[in-house]
């Protein structure tokens, strides 16, 4: 079975649901490793909860992205990782990391790529009045949510919705979509 490991920064909510699907029996996948770049993130809580490994680095404490990587590297091997899943890393990935797992690290982002790359993609695309927004998995280079498309699933908009309901609405789209994404294009078409 491959075995993946989620780098996240926050809540960690799409950490619980690639972990529930994976409990479900839904995705076939094992979950080796959470690697969050925040101490004292509510997704180490949840990782705890569900006894999953955890390697939590303050990059502070790091004279170098590249030695920071390095040390990330080293975690990824001693646990066998095939395939790096980013959920909410709000860290540009270096190429230390991207060399060494080409073409095998995925990101999601709230927002149909090209539009709305980068931070609170939510409230940019709210703001810019779209009526079509949406949630893309792609795969990561060494730009801001910029590597080629995988997958994007669109949420229609009246207009009508406060900024909290189009939140809402984005993250239940994203804790269905990434499993299946993952299920569909690294488990059964791999
Ligand atoms: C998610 O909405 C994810 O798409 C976004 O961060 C949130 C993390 O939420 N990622 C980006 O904006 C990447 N540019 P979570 O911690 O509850 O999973």
């Amino acid at each position: 079975m491959k075995k993946i490991a989620i780098f996240a920064s926050g809540t960690g909510s799409n950490f619980q649901a690639i972990i529930d699907a994976v409990k479900a029996g839904c995705l076939h996948m094992e979950v080796a490793l959470l690697v969050c770049d925040k101490p004292g993130a509510l997704v180490i809580d949840k990782a705890e909860n569900e006894k999953i490994k955890t390697f939590v680095f303050n990059p502070k404490e790091f004279e170098t992205k590249v030695s920071f990587e390095k040390e990330i590297i080293s975690r990824l091997q001693e646990n066998d990782v095939d395939l790096i899943v980013l959920a909410g890393y709000m860290r540009l990935i270096g190429t230390t990391l991207l060399n060494t797992y080409k073409n095998k690290i995925i990101n999601i982002h709230p927002s149909l790529l090209p539009s709305f790359p980068g931070k609170d993609a939510i409230g940019q695309a709210y703001r810019a009045g779209v009526k079509i927004t949406g949630v893309t998995i792609h795969y990561v280079d060494e730009g801001m949510d910029t590597g080629p498309i995988i997958a994007q699933r669109a949420l229609e908009l009246s207009g009508e919705e406060t900024l909290a309901e189009v939140g809402q609405q984005i993250h239940e789209i994203e804790h269905a979509f990434y499993p299946e994404v993952l299920q569909k294009y690294f488990v059964e078409k791999d």
